[in-house]
């Protein structure tokens, strides 16, 4: 496959997921646009139901075939949408690493992990003799801070602690040094302490490989310790985009702000927290308009009329009539 090394590392245009079943088509993913570089953490979350790991899916090419896709999915300037399967198993496991939320199912029960990484390390690279795959297995366990990662790599996946597991899977993800690694949820089911490991882990492969990570979550708390930049989706779209440090301080879109407004605070809460109330549209149900109008305390007649596009403004990108309103007035 050419891919052009000085193209951005992920680019995606325009991306557009409709699921058609019996009840007719539901369009899961409205038409997104992202960007990220090599060494750089994209943040992604949103409710349940947002389209986080559709987004996901539909990079890897791994949505079943009742869903359409088009736009535009570029890795390194290579198009991925309507790659032929085999190139893209290619692509997949070697240039572009996944973590998903439960490690144990991605898990053989029956082989060791050091096993598991050895058959991901020999599927891509067929000259690498056994010995040399259980050296770089052991090294990779240790990669991800596992105690005596040698006698780790011979338990079996049972034998690992939930937070073990989850390292070890991305030992896996990252055993054919991926430029790209997505990560669906990856600390969600783990307490703090060991879901801030985790946060250091992958962090520490962004520095020291330059790997590019593509973080979903639905936690915007996770979001302000581990990524560069963060996409807000509310239901199939982006509604607010940025560097974490600018939409934190100067976030516009009243569905980022009751995020921010649901966060603990650091050192005690000043006050009851708020959550967002009501929930968000089904897919084959959206309200014309702007989807979080029937949420939304501050809306505006157009609200109701008119989707409002992203417009950016002191580095913030915001999709709401309000903000671009009253930022268009003199
Ligand atoms: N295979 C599928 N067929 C039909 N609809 C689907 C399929 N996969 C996902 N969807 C729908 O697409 C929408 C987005 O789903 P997605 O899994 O991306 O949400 P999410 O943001 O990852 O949520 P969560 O935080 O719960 O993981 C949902 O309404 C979901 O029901
Ligand atoms: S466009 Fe209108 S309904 Fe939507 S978030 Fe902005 S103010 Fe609220
Ligand atoms: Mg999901």
């Amino acid at each position: 496959m050419n891919v052009h090394e000085d193209a951005p590392l992920l680019e995606i245009r325009d991306l557009r997921v409709t699921f058609n079943g019996p009840a007719g088509p539901a369009e899961a993913i409205c038409g997104i646009d992202l960007a990220l570089d090599a060494g750089k953490v994209l943040g992604i979350v949103g409710e349940s139901g947002s389209g986080k790991s559709v987004t996901m899916m539909a990079v890897m090419q791994l949505l079943p075939p009742s869903a359409e896709i088009t736009g535009s999915v570029k890795f390194k300037g290579h198009e991925l949408i309507g790659l032929p399967p085999q190139e893209m198993r290619k692509l997949r496991g070697a240039r572009i690493g996944m973590i998903f939320q439960d490690p144990l199912s991605a898990f053989n029960p029956v082989l060791t992990i050091g096993e598991q990484i050895c058959e991901a390390l020999r599927l891509h690279d067929r000259t690498l003799s056994r010995g040399g795959a259980r050296d770089r297995a052991v090294e990779l366990l240790e990669m991800v801070s596992i105690p005596q990662p040698d006698r780790r790599a011979r338990q079996f996946p049972h034998e690992f602690s939930g937070g073990m597991r989850q390292r070890a899977m991305i030992a896996m993800a990252i055993a054919n040094s991926p430029d790209l690694l997505i990560a669906d949820e990856p600390t969600t089911a783990l307490d703090v302490t060991v879901q801030a490991q985790i946060l250091d882990v992958l962090q520490r492969l962004r520095e020291d490989l330059g790997i590019g990570l593509m973080f979903i979550t639905h936690d915007l708390g996770v979001v302000a310790g581990a990524a560069d930049e963060v996409a807000v989706m509310y239901s199939g779209r982006i509604v607010e985009r940025g560097a974490v440090d600018d939409v934190f301080y100067s976030s516009h879109h009243p569905y980022t702000r009751g995020l921010l407004a649901a966060l603990p605070k650091l050192g005690g809460s000043d006050g009851p927290l708020t959550p967002i109330e009501g929930t968000p549209p089904s897919l084959r149900n959206r309200p014309p308009g702007c989807a979080f109008r029937p949420r939304c305390h501050i809306a505006i007649p157009l609200c109701g009329a008119a989707q409002p596009a992203l417009a950016t403004i002191a580095n913030v990108s915001t999709a709401c009539h309000l903000f671009s309103h009253f930022e268009a007035m003199p």
